[in-house]
C-alpha cells in the first residue's frame, strides 16, 4: 500500500480532513482535501463538518484553525513549524501607540501568534487587508507585524495614517531585485508578479502585488503566456497544474520557507494514527485573539 492510500484510509476512519497552504511541499498538496492561501483556508476552518483537521502549515494557522473552530481537533505534521515572523512585534509597541492615539486600531497579520492577536482589533491576510483597513473607521492605524506588507497597503490608503513595526518575512525580503531583472531579461515578454511581503524595490517593477492566490488567480487570467514569480516555491505547483501551457520562472535563489516544507506524508500519517500535535491556544488569548478573526472574516464578505 502507497503511503498516500494509508493516508486516506486514516484520515476516513478518523474523520479527518487536511488542509495545506500552497507553501508546503507538491506531494502534500497532492493528498490535501482543500489548498489555499491564508485566507481561503481560515474561512474553510470555520466551516467543516468533520471531527479532526490535519493543518499542513506552520503554527499560526494551526491555532487560527482551533480559534475558528473550537470543538474539532487540530493536528499539525511538524509541531515546530513555526513562522519567525509571527513574533516579530513586542506588546510594549503596541502599548505605546494606543497610549499615544486614542481612536488606534491595531491590525495584525494573521501571521501572527494567538497572544499578539489578542493585543490587536482586527486580524488581516494579504488577500483582504487593504480592503479592510480602508473600511475600518480609524483613522490611526497599528499594522503589526509585517513592515513590507504594512508598507504596501499603507501606499493604497494614503488618507490613513498606517505605522509600521520591524517584522518581516524573511523568504520573500531575501527575493532580490537583481535576479528578478535577470529573470526580465532573459525573458522579456514576462510578466512580473510578486507577493507583497517581498521589498519596496521588488514590489515597485511587478506588474502585479498580491497574496498568494492573487498570484494564481492573476496567471490564470492573463494573456501572457510568461510569468516571473515572486513568492515562495511551493506555488509552482499550482501555477503549473492550473495553466500547463504557460512558463513559470522563478530567481535564481529560490525563495524557500523551510519550516513549510517540514510538512511531510510520513509526518500526517503519524498524527492521524496517534493524534499527536494538537494545536492550542492559551484560555486567556483566545476570546480576544478569535474576535480579531471574526472581525476579519465579517468584514471581508
Ligand atoms: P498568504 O497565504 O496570505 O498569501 O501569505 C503568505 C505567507 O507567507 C503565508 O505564510
Ligand atoms: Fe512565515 Fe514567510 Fe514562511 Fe510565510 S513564507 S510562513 S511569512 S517565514
Amino acid at each position: 500500500m502507497t503511503i498516500q492510500e494509508e493516508i486516506k484510509i486514516w484520515k476516513e476512519k478518523k474523520d479527518a480532513v487536511i488542509l495545506a497552504h500552497f507553501y508546503v511541499d507538491a506531494e502534500v498538496q497532492k493528498i490535501a482535501d482543500y489548498t489555499g492561501d491564508s485566507f481561503y483556508l481560515s474561512k474553510i476552518a470555520a466551516n467543516l463538518p468533520n471531527k479532526v483537521i490535519v493543518y499542513c502549515g506552520v503554527s499560526f494557522m494551526g491555532e487560527s484553525g482551533c480559534l475558528l473552530s473550537p470543538d474539532k481537533k487540530v493536528l499539525m505534521p511538524d509541531i515546530n513549524a513555526d513562522c519567525p515572523m509571527a513574533h516579530m512585534v513586542t506588546k510594549q509597541e503596541v502599548d505605546e501607540a494606543r497610549a499615544k492615539y486614542d481612536d488606534l486600531a491595531v491590525v495584525c497579520y494573521i501571521n501572527s501568534t494567538a497572544e499578539i492577536k489578542s493585543w490587536s482589533d482586527v486580524s488581516v491576510t494579504s488577500a483582504n487587508a487593504v480592503q479592510i483597513v480602508k473600511n475600518l473607521p480609524n483613522k490611526n492605524i497599528l499594522f503589526i507585524p509585517d513592515k513590507n506588507l504594512g508598507r504596501f497597503v499603507a501606499a493604497q490608503v494614503p488618507e490613513k495614517n498606517v505605522m509600521l513595526v520591524k517584522g518581516y518575512c524573511p523568504i520573500h525580503e531575501a527575493i532580490s531585485l537583481e535576479e528578478i531583472k535577470e529573470l526580465k531579461a532573459a525573458h522579456p515578454d514576462a510578466e512580473i508578479l510578486v507577493h507583497p511581503e517581498s521589498s519596496k524595490p521588488v514590489c515597485d517593477i511587478a506588474d502585479y502585488a498580491g497574496s498568494t492566490s492573487g498570484i494564481i488567480n492573476y496567471a490564470a487570467k492573463s494573456d501572457k503566456k510568461e510569468f516571473i514569480i515572486g513568492t515562495e516555491i511551493g506555488v509552482k505547483y499550482e501555477l503549473e497544474k492550473q495553466n500547463p501551457d504557460k512558463s513559470f520562472y522563478f530567481p535564481a535563489t529560490p525563495p524557500v520557507c523551510k519550516d513549510m516544507k517540514l510538512i511531510t506524508l510520513e509526518k500526517i500519517l503519524h498524527v492521524l494514527k496517534t493524534e499527536e500535535n494538537e494545536a492550542s491556544v492559551d484560555d486567556t488569548q483566545a476570546k480576544a485573539a478569535k474576535a480579531t478573526l471574526t472581525k476579519m472574516l465579517e468584514l471581508a464578505k
